[in-house]
């Protein structure tokens, strides 16, 4: 796929108005995925410029309560060698993202009830009272009561991550045995609670329709999403949809596109499952309008464990060691890595003006 170069996508001084649900049709089905490309280029080049932020991801547990049919570290895979950090280790890991001048972390876990709420909150007091006290956190670790996402919120958690996964209720109920409902009022939640709200989808599930992709992005839009992280489905061999096909980067890379003319304030990330699947699947997505990169900083003895697909890029990479060769990769693109804090674009407070980010 050609990547496109300056002059073909960036034209100034052309205000970035979100596109209607009709127009995103529209596109959808008319548009090339040339086009929609070069578009999504020039707005994301316009709200956020040569910037690409960046997020230190740290993968604390694999354990997890759920049993999603695609996901390499549900409950029924026997096979996984299952961990989970240890406070000290979290800490330690953070500050030395911090050191390199990360200012935003993203703490993913699998649904695991032994990291309690009580649990997280005091992991969220203590990482921004030991030295990161400007620093974001991104909590990524499921669905949680309405009270809860008030206490981490209060202990100082900036985003939270809880991707729909997809928009198709049927597929929905059927991939994660639970209600797509369930997902969207956890979500309600969340954004109640006072969270930047992050969410998003996979892209060639077993049994998803043209029709399935355009309402994942029309879901997001609806939603009003601060960040949206959408990737390929990479089917894993200890799961259920092992023999499941898979499908080109092209759908993600039109979808990217799409999710970006439709909420061109949005962070959107270039995932590691998109570089997991092609060598520059990362860079091809920037160049579709995404903004964002996770580093996973996981200690290597770690996410060699945290396998929701195979493949996964990262575990060939050094995390932090690694934010130079990304800044190489993103220069032919004419990109900079950024070290800010990303908050959404419009957030009016963060913790720190609140002044309460210990
Ligand atoms: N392929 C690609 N992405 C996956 N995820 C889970 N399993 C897979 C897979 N097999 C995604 C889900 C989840 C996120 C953390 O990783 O969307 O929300």
């Amino acid at each position: 796929m050609k990547i496109p170069t300056e002059t073909e996508t960036v034209e100034r001084n052309l205000p970035p108005v979100p596109l209607s649900s009709e127009q995103i049709m529209d596109l959808f089905h008319n548009a090339s995925t040339q086009e929609l490309i070069c578009q999504a280029n020039r707005v994301c080049r316009q709200v956020h410029g040569k910037d690409v932020l960046l997020r230190g991801l740290i993968e604390f547990t694999n354990f997890c309560t759920n049993d999603c049919l695609y996901c390499g570290i549900r409950r029924g895979n026997q096979r996984v060698t299952r961990y989970r950090m240890t406070e000290a280790m979290i800490l330690s890991t953070v500050q030395k993202g911090y050191q390199r001048g990360i200012r935003s972390f993203v703490l993913q876990g699998g649904e695991d009830r032994n990291f309690t709420t009580d649990r997280i909150c005091r992991l969220v007091k203590t990482i921004k009272s030991q030295g990161c006290h400007d620093a974001a956190i991104t909590l990524s670790c499921g669905i949680r009561c309405r009270e809860d996402y008030v206490k981490m919120r209060d202990a100082g958690a900036d985003r939270y991550l809880l991707r729909f996964e997809t928009a198709d209720p049927v597929l929905h109920r059927l991939l994660r045995e639970n209600s797509l409902e369930d997902r969207l009022k956890a979500l309600e939640d969340i954004r109640a609670a006072g969270f930047q709200v992050g969410s998003g989808f996979m892209l060639g599930l077993p049994g998803e329709s043209k029709e399935t992709r355009l309402k994942n992005i029309l879901l997001c839009q609806r939603l009003e999403l601060d960040m949206i992280g959408l990737g390929p489905f990479i089917p894993h061999p200890d799961t259920p949809l092992k023999h499941a096909s898979q499908h080109p980067l092209e759908h993600t890379i039109r979808s990217v596109a799409l999710v970006r003319l439709a909420l061109p304030q949005a962070h959107i990330p270039a995932t590691t499952a998109a570089g997991s699947l092609v060598p520059d699947g990362r860079e091809q997505t920037i160049a579709a309008g995404a903004n964002v990169l996770m580093p996973n900083l996981t200690p290597m003895e770690f996410k060699q464990n945290y396998l929701l697909y195979p493949g996964k890029v990262c575990l060939r990479e050094k995390g932090i060691q690694d934010i130079t060769r990304l800044h190489h990769r993103m220069k032919p693109l004419n990109r900079n890595l950024s070290f800010a804090r990303g908050d959404a674009l419009g957030y009016p407070l963060t913790n720190m003006d609140k002044g309460d980010g210990k």
